[in-house]
């Protein structure tokens, strides 16, 4: 049976990642794609001590760490790195810069080796993440995509046929978590942190705010919750300064504030599974690997006959594995880009009604609404 190779790269915030991916032509039970490398350097320890990501201190790392994760992943699959037959990159959204890195080198690696460049939606590379270890193409569900920059709620229909049917109207369940842990003076990124913090805290010791929780739509708000938490903080100690807090009080506030995050996401997905009529929810993006919000939604989609796929902890946040498997979906569609096609550090996941059908990213994407 004919195989193809994709070498991928990802590159659109603070992650320099590249996999490798072999996969037959045509989807077959028998031979599911292999993951020949997938190798992730994070610049977290560097934007860390600005308390977020710093976009030009991004892209110049993407440049000075990319031909060694490129070597890296190389030697791991065992191949060069002309070896590959596809290569594939984000092309949004995310910082400009960044983008350039990944997709200039992956335009660059295609032209010297005449082979085809396809640009892969990072949105849609976290939406279908959790298929990567599973071996099937992605079949009907619902997915909750939750990172850093979104919290979307997508029935796909199929592969490409995604529709946008939830989202949160403020910060995304990502963003929430690092505006709560730098309130808190935690360390960045905020999510593993209050993750660890809740593990030992009460998650009923205050009454934080589900925002939307009870109005007949699937969009979230976090932005009232993280207020509340910031209000919360002069009430318990007077100076408001987290380094005064007890350590159970500083627990007991993660625990809390996370408990707040997790009912608001559980009732919607079990909301969106109602609504669609889907058996199967797929959770994505870098706050899935969250150990709260997994242990509720195994329980609640157990007890309710949903059929739960997780992706492994290594693909929630941001990496090229995701990245190699939407661009093998599409490859073995007929898809490939123009090495003149521009990145988009806005592109969405679905078509926004008021925004151009002719957009050019939007057409090049080749997936229904995108
Ligand atoms: O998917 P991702 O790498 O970023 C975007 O593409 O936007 O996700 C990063 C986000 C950060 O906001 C981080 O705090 C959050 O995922 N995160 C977590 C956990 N691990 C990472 N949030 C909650 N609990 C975690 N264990
Ligand atoms: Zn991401």
């Amino acid at each position: 049976m004919e195989h193809f190779t994709v070498l991928a790269i990802e590159s659109s915030c603070d992650e320099t990642a590249v996999a490798i991916l072999s996969a037959p032509k045509k989807p077959n039970a028998e031979a599911p794609p292999r993951l020949l490398a997938s190798v992730i350097s994070s610049q977290i320890a560097i934007h860390r001590e600005h308390g977020g990501v710093i976009p030009e201190l991004a892209s110049r790392n993407h440049s000075a760490d990319l031909p060694v994760v490129i070597r890296q992943a190389c030697r791991e699959a065992g191949i060069s790195p002309s070896d590959p037959d596809i290569f594939a990159a984000t092309s949004g959204p995310g910082l400009v810069a960044a983008l350039l890195v990944g997709n200039s080198t992956a335009k660059a690696l295609a032209l010297a080796t005449g082979k085809p460049y396809i640009s892969v939606n990072h949105l849609e590379g976290h939406l279908l993440s959790p298929f990567i270890a599973h071996g099937e193409e992605p079949p009907p569900h619902l997915g909750l995509v939750v990172s850093g920059g979104h919290t979307l709620f997508v029935d796909v229909a199929s592969f490409g046929n995604y529709t946008l049917i939830g989202r949160s109207q403020d910060d995304a369940a990502g963003e929430a978590f690092d505006k709560v842990g730098k309130m808190l003076k935690l360390p960045y990124p905020g999510g593993p942190e209050i993750d660890a913090h809740a593990k030992r805290g009460n998650p009923h010791a205050f009454n934080f705010p589900r925002g939307l929780l009870k109005q007949d739509t699937l969009d979230v708000s976090f932005s009232g919750l993280k207020t509340s938490v910031l209000y919360t903080l002069p009430k318990i100690i007077p100076s408001g300064n987290p380094d005064e807090l007890p350590p159970q009080t500083l627990d007991d506030i993660c625990a809390s504030f996370q408990q707040a995050v997790i009912d608001v996401l559980c009732s919607k997905a079990m909301k969106a599974l109602e609504q669609t009529g889907r058996d199967t929810l797929a959770l994505s993006g870098g706050v899935s690997c969250n150990s709260g919000l997994r242990a509720r939604l195994e329980r609640e989609c157990s007890e309710k006959g949903i059929r739960l796929i997780l992706p492994e902890k290594i693909h929630t946040t941001d990496n090229a594995a995701m990245i190699a498997y939407a661009a093998m979906l599409h490859a073995r569609r007929g898809k490939s880009d123009s090495l003149h096609e521009d990145v988009n550090p806005n592109l969405k996941l679905t078509q926004d009604p008021n925004r151009s059908k002719t957009d050019k990213s939007i057409d090049n994407a080749n997936i229904e609404g995108i």
